[in-house]
């Protein structure tokens, strides 16, 4: 493969070696074919600068700095109060201001113009998630030419909810611009084909390529995974003295970011019903680990305080002095003693009411103990059940259903739980992360550059 890749992220990892799944596996794909990695700075400054450099990697780190205004109205404002709760089916939180569109819009032309001064003719440049959905057309604007593609991370959005972007936002012909779009499942696949179906400036070719005006862009999935080996190292590492760890022990768990997509209200009311319906004779506990993300906008800040109610509620109704039944930890943990936690779960929830993938739910598979496995519970809404068929599927808005496969999991046979986890490990090391890049960057690198259609 000739030239170098290019990786434009919004988060830029800042320590030589970093850790943590995705991060990994694009540390060693530019590692080994060398580039650059491109993101914002973690804190803000002169928009105007000069890229920075971030050393310790055997390849360039290159940030740019947002201002205070930009983090506000571009990170905050567009990026996660308009096409994060568009992209998660929630219009209802879609806050439309006209600054968050003129910042989303300058942040990626402002990127665009620094890039197009230091691409090469040959860089392959790889764009990730929804920060930068314009920043192809940017580039193209600028005359660069070279082979773009973009993963997205997180759903496409149902082409009726599109309607509430404010115009001149043009999601169809931002993706356009680049030659490959990469999605996480099938169903994201065939919704981004349908608003292509839905435009007059779009024609169909075969193998879901789209001729858009003047310029073609393939479309497929590429379904993210973890570190499989990484997690497992990570699960099977010694834990503090004491943190009982040691053994399964007697909880149900839930790993989240702190978001209104994942379904934690949904998920505490399940296990509330659960008790309700099958009794606390079992001493099951949920233990719900949800660090904060995103403070600074208002629908996530309601969040936890409805989860605190929640929990609240639950525990004075049924918890014994010896034993509560909801234990909410909403700080940061550490990832070894996640892993280790995941590990001596009985089950692991995974509720989410809308979800790109979902990793926890195939970090839980590479963390059990391949002779007495967990149980995963997972949501039909997330990504990861496209593929995850023999996890305990579920739809996170019938309680009952969730208690059902709550108490299910809780008593199912050596013998299920070997099946199951034998088959769910099968797609969990299939679709590892590095096996994910390198299939994304190898698809890009054999495609024509720049596909122009002209006359
Ligand atoms: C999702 C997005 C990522 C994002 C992450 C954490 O997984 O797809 O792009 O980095 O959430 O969110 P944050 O806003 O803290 O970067």
């Amino acid at each position: 493969m000739t030239g170098r890749l290019v990786v434009v992220s919004n988060r830029i990892p800042t320590e030589a070696v970093p850790s943590g799944g995705l991060v990994v596996a694009l540390h060693d794909a530019l590692s080994e074919q060398g580039g650059l990695w491109i993101g914002a700075h973690p804190e803000t400054g002169d928009p105007d600068a000069p890229f920075e450099e971030i050393g310790g990697a055997p390849y360039r780190r290159l940030a740019f700095r947002l201002s205070e205004a930009d983090y506000e109205n571009y990170y905050l404002g567009f990026a996660n109060s308009v096409l994060w709760p568009l992209s998660h089916h929630r219009v209802d939180l879609v806050e439309i201001n006209a600054a968050y569109t003129a910042a989303y819009l300058a942040v990626n032309r402002r990127l665009a113009r620094r890039m197009a001064a230091i691409l090469q003719p040959d860089d392959l440049v790889w764009i990730h998630d929804y920060h930068f959905l314009p920043l192809a057309a940017e580039l193209r604007a600028l005359g660069v030419g070279n082979r773009i593609g973009f993963f997205l991370h997180i759903p496409v959005p149902n082409i009726t909810d599109l309607e509430v972007l404010p115009h001149p936002p043009d999601y169809a012909a931002w993706l356009a611009q680049y030659d490959l779009v990469g999605l996480q499942t099938r169903t994201d696949v065939a919704r981004c084909l349908e608003i292509y179906r839905a435009d007059p400036r779009a024609e169909f070719l075969p193998s879901c390529a789209v001729k858009f005006e003047d310029r073609v862009t393939r479309v497929q999935s590429f379904p993210i995974g973890i570190d499989v080996a990484a997690f497992r190292a990570d699960a099977l590492s010694a834990g503090s003295k004491g943190d009982g760890m040691e053994a399964r022990a007697n909880y149900v768990i839930g790993v989240d970011r702190l978001d209104y997509s994942k379904g934690l209200p949904n998920r505490f009311r399940a296990f509330e019903r659960y008790l309700q319906d099958h009794g606390t004779g079992d001493r099951l506990s949920l233990v719900q680990i949800a660090p904060p993300t995103r403070e600074a906008v208002d629908a996530y800040r309601r969040i936890t305080a409805d989860l605190e109610y929640i929990a609240g509620q639950v525990n004075g109704l049924y918890g014994a002095f010896d034993w509560s039944p909801i234990r909410f930890i909403h700080r940061p943990v550490p990832r070894d003693e996640i892993a280790r936690l995941l590990r001596g779960a009985k089950a692991c929830l995974v509720t989410s009411l809308a979800d790109g993938m979902n990793l926890v739910a195939k970090e839980f598979v590479a963390a059990q103990d391949p002779d007495d496995p967990g149980v995963l519970i997972l949501s039909r809404f997330a990504g990861a059940a496209e593929d995850m068929t023999d996890a305990l599927l579920v739809n996170p808005y019938d309680h009952d259903a969730v208690a059902q496969a709550i108490d299910r999991a809780a008593h199912m046979s050596r013998d299920e739980r070997l099946r199951r986890h034998a088959a769910l490990t099968e797609v969990v090391e299939r679709t590892d992360v590095r096996a994910w890049s390198r299939s994304f960057i190898d698809r890009l690198s054999r495609l024509e550059p720049g596909l122009l259609l002209r006359g």
